[in-house]
């Protein structure tokens, strides 16, 4: 599907004037080329201070039907989804849009036959298989609104999603692969439901076949529900401003938020971004490594490429299983001509033998993007020499939960490339720099924080149950404005470079997570007294996450009392957020107003201790003597 694909810079120039002197009429024209059960009444209305925003109002849809339906004419046959174990011993397995619309229906007649209905919340913890689609895709199905937790998220966090949405059920699996190891994910799920009184039902789609515990009245079997549902389940209409889902992703404060995303909207977004982005024709073969459980799966693993009528590919395993060529090895396979990655994936590749990358034809290879984190020289280098043989551009796409689709990114062979760069906006996305002041830099080659002026169908709605978080996290810094978090360049040619995050928030392997959030786990811990979190350059991960932490009782041996700190991590957030180094120390530098200066914290960890600043205003500058000094010694891990 080529709607409104721009195919030329002239092109782009073009639609980019257009989206903003007439963003309505760019927007609606793109919207009209989608399946709507009514036309909207009003294709825009907005406002930054609420905020209140809403795209396509009185429109009525569902997305499923964009995603699926409309494609059974011309591409009942054409393959929609394939999906490649985590062991390249076992078989993979293709599903055709049919095959796919069926699933998806079947998905949905369990989840009604279990009581599911439209507004319902519904929490999806599961492994990267086919029904981790089928699920997401049944929900929208029948207007019950997902919120996929990353099935590496530990117990608590999972319960605390579940509790804050009020989710009334689970769709889950016995267990998960991944790479050499078996997680049993249903026991992650009852752990977590011992805390959840809203949870009514689970389903369990059995991926081990593990003998797990089912609990009577609660829980039931996908396979034996499924056996006598119908393959055929009307689409409910949804509203163009009804939530599609919600999504939990790390804040500057403690607890997480959930970032809601609207059905009209999104779907325009999703579909109009993938297809520019990265140039997609017909007979492409499309992969994006990411998993479903983060945004990036949700837009562009599903969304996107459906909405588009795409083949996309959905991979259970990891990188570096059963070897470094892993990915390489599945874009020969099945002939991968668009293929979109992290940087951390390409920087943990780049440490591998180069073989592992050259052993493999990558004939079919047309286009690379990345995603999630600031790509630096050095991987963009080796992804477009070694991955791209210098023929395949790679688009470096800036974009975040919260604005449901890429926003800043190359188009592939259409728009200027820059190593490094995110470079220009999509049309319809009108971004600028501002200083501290939010005062809005006009000029090239400056630096500000990135903020947007305009609303674009993919945006956040709203912060699920919370309106004034969602108020307060991203519209109450400036003015009128949506503030990203972001700190960026724009060159002397216009094309933006993304800094990085200029908030509380470390960006750990493309995953986002609050230094309060650690900070509050690492606390519980019942040695601990306080903690500080920062994050610090990682030659892989991008950021590590590095804990300072005031101990009670200081046991003699500081490796146990580390071991437990991470421990106690893992249980509240997840292996994910396992701190990479602990630094136990006696106190902490803060004003005397008890602020932690974490400018002092953050040069500690990145190694930079020779010009800390003026210290002068702490309340005992002693302490930092101390904290440097522990930092050049093994005092830590
Ligand atoms: O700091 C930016 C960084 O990731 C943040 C968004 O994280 P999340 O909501 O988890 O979404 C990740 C996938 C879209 C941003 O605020 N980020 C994302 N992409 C890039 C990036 N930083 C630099 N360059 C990118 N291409």
């Amino acid at each position: 599907m080529t709607n409104f694909q721009v195919k030329t810079y002239d092109e782009y120039q073009q639609a980019y004037k257009r989206s903003i002197e007439d963003p309505e009429g760019f927007w609606s024209e793109i919207a009209s080329t989608f399946t709507w059960r009514k036309k909207w009444n009003t294709t825009l209305e907005w406002n930054f201070e609420e905020p209140n925003v809403k795209w396509f109002k009185g429109g009525k849809l569902n997305i499923t039907e964009n995603c699926l339906d409309r494609h059974l004419k011309t591409r009942g046959n054409k393959l929609a989804l394939i999906w490649e174990p985590n062991d390249p011993k076992e078989r993979f397995v293709r599903y055709t849009y049919r095959e796919l619309h069926e699933k998806v229906c079947q998905f949905a007649n369990v989840l009604k036959k279990n009581g599911a209905k439209k507004g319902d919340r519904i929490c999806i913890y599961m492994p990267m298989i086919p029904e981790l689609a089928f699920a997401v895709l049944a929900c929208a199905r029948i207007g019950a609104i997902h919120s996929v937790v990353f099935a590496g998220f530990s117990a608590v966090s999972m319960a605390d999603r579940i509790n804050d949405a009020q989710c009334s059920m689970v769709l889950t699996s016995d267990g998960l692969n991944r790479g050499t190891k078996q997680i049993p994910v249903k026991r992650v799920v009852d752990e977590a439901l011992e805390s959840c009184s809203s949870v009514e039902k689970v389903i369990v789609v059995e991926r081990l076949g593990w003998a797990v515990n089912m609990e009577e009245g609660r829980d039931v079997w996908y396979h034996d529900e499924v056996k006598d549902v119908s393959k055929d389940c009307p689409a409910e209409e949804m509203d163009a401003e009804d939530m599609l889902f919600i999504l939990y992703t790390s804040g500057s404060t403690g607890k997480p938020k959930g970032v809601v995303h609207t059905c009209g909207g999104y779907m325009v977004y999703a579909q109009y971004s993938f297809s520019n982005v990265f140039q997609y024709e017909e007979s492409d073969i499309y992969w994006c490594t990411a998993d479903i459980g983060w945004i990036t799966g949700h837009t562009y693993l599903l969304y996107g490429p459906l909405l588009s009528g795409a083949t996309t590919l959905l991979f259970e395993g990891v990188p570096t299983y059963p070897d470094m060529g892993r990915f390489w090895q599945v874009c020969d396979k099945f002939g991968v001509t668009i293929f979109y990655t992290a940087p951390t994936a390409i920087r943990s590749l780049m440490g591998g033998d180069i073989d592992d990358v050259l052993s493999y034809s990558l004939d079919s290879l047309k286009v690379l993007g990345s995603v999630g984190e600031p790509i630096n020289e050095e991987a963009w280098h080796w992804y477009h020499t070694h991955v791209g043989k210098e023929r395949c551009p790679v688009v470096d796409t800036w974009w975040q939960t919260e604005t449901g689709g890429i926003m800043i990114s190359s188009l592939a062979n259409v728009t200027p490339i820059k190593p490094a760069h995110a470079a220009f906006p999509l049309p319809g996305i009108q971004p600028i720099l501002v200083d501290s002041e939010g005062k809005e830099i006009t000029d090239n080659e400056v630096e500000g924080y990135l903020c947007m002026k305009f609303p674009w169908p993919g945006m956040i709605r709203t912060t699920y149950g919370d309106h004034e978080r969602c108020r307060l996290s991203y519209f109450s810094t400036y003015k009128g404005l949506y503030f990203t978090g972001d700190g960026a360049k724009r060159d002397q040619n216009g094309l933006y470079r993304i800094i990085g995050r200029v908030d509380d928030v470390i960006n750990v392997s493309g995953h986002r997570f609050g230094t309060a959030e650690i900070e509050e786990a690492i606390n519980h811990n019942v040695h601990v007294i306080e903690s500080a979190v920062v994050g610090y350059p990682h030659d892989v991960k991008g950021q590590g996450i590095y804990a300072f932490v005031i101990c009670k009782d200081r046991p003699e041996n500081d490796e146990w009392l580390r071991a437990e700190i991470i421990e106690t991590v893992v249980e509240k957030i997840g292996k994910i957020a396992k701190p990479d180094k602990i630094q136990i120390v006696s106190g902490l530098p803060k004003t005397r107003s008890g602020k932690i200066m974490r400018r002092i914290l953050r040069k500690v960890a990145e190694g930079d201790v020779s010009n800390l600043g003026d210290t002068s205003t702490l309340l005992d500058p002693a302490v930092v003597d101390e904290i440097v000094e522990g930092s050049l010694s093994k005092a830590k891990v």
